[in-house]
């Protein structure tokens, strides 16, 4: 498959980049912006992505809609998600997994990282950055949960190589995102890390106890705390590994 690629060496971060070019130019729908380093590679939250020299995965796809809502967001973010964790499975032999929100978790670490930044008009997402971050050589992480595709015992020889099967499935997922939307929902639930598992988390400054029973369609956590229900939006509770 023909990829439409940007290869930088060194940048700040690949969604800033991608994020200054738009605004004097239209990048074509599945264009790809690679660096081997990021100075100042950005995660979720404000939080920073150290997972950023050359033996890792460093990208950012642009991606132009025709007809998806904002309400709609969460979908395409599953949609993400479930390509990211599809593409390590391909690599690996082993269980890969989605922690909610959109974390890819093999072995009980994260192997993986996604920082969708969309474009919007009145209720529509017109385009969107879409930022990935996969470990792929790396062995040694100051974060105790990481881990690598090398790690999870992959033979994979290149970043290039996983780059080009993430490529395929991002594009095919999208399809699958227009044409089955609810196929792309209950392929989420099936892959959620730690689902019906008492799990810990962290919600205005107290650890909470509870299950996971699932996410709605806005991208809440349904969390079952004893005998009530709680939905948790992404960032009002944190993950407590244990
Ligand atoms: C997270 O798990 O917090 C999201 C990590 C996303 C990291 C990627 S690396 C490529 C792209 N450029 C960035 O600055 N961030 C994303």
């Amino acid at each position: 498959m023909e990829i439409n690629r940007i290869s930088l060496f060194e940048i700040d971060s690949t969604n800033n980049y991608a994020s200054n070019l738009m605004k004097s130019e239209t990048l074509p729908h599945g264009t790809v912006i690679t660096a081997q380093f990021q100075t100042k590679g950005r995660g979720q939250r404000e939080n920073s992505w150290e997972g950023s020299s050359h033996q890792n995965l460093a990208a950012t796809w642009v991606f132009h809609f025709d007809h998806l809502k904002v309400a709609n967001g969460f979908i395409y973010n599953q949609a993400i998600a479930l390509a990211l964790r599809q593409s390590i499975h391909d690599w690996i032999n082993q269980e890969v997994f989605i922690k909610w929100p959109n974390d890819i978790i093999v072995n009980d670490k994260k192997i993986a990282g996604i920082l969708i930044e969309n474009y919007i008009l009145g209720d529509d997402i017109k385009s969107s950055l879409c930022g990935i971050g996969v470990n792929i050589f790396q062995t040694q992480f100051s974060f105790p949960q990481a881990t690598s595709l090398m790690l999870a015992g992959s033979d994979i020889a290149s970043t290039d190589s996983f780059l080009e099967t993430l490529h395929e499935n991002l594009l095919e997922k999208l399809e699958e995102l227009k044409l089955h939307p609810s196929l792309i929902r209950e392929q989420y639930l099936l892959h959620l890390y730690r689902a019906k598992d008492l799990i810990a988390l962290k919600h205005n400054e107290q650890v909470t106890r509870g299950y996971i029973q699932g996410v709605d369609e806005w991208g809440r956590l349904i969390f079952s705390i004893e005998n009530s229900i709680h939905l948790f939006q992404s960032g009002e509770v944190q993950w407590i590994w244990e």
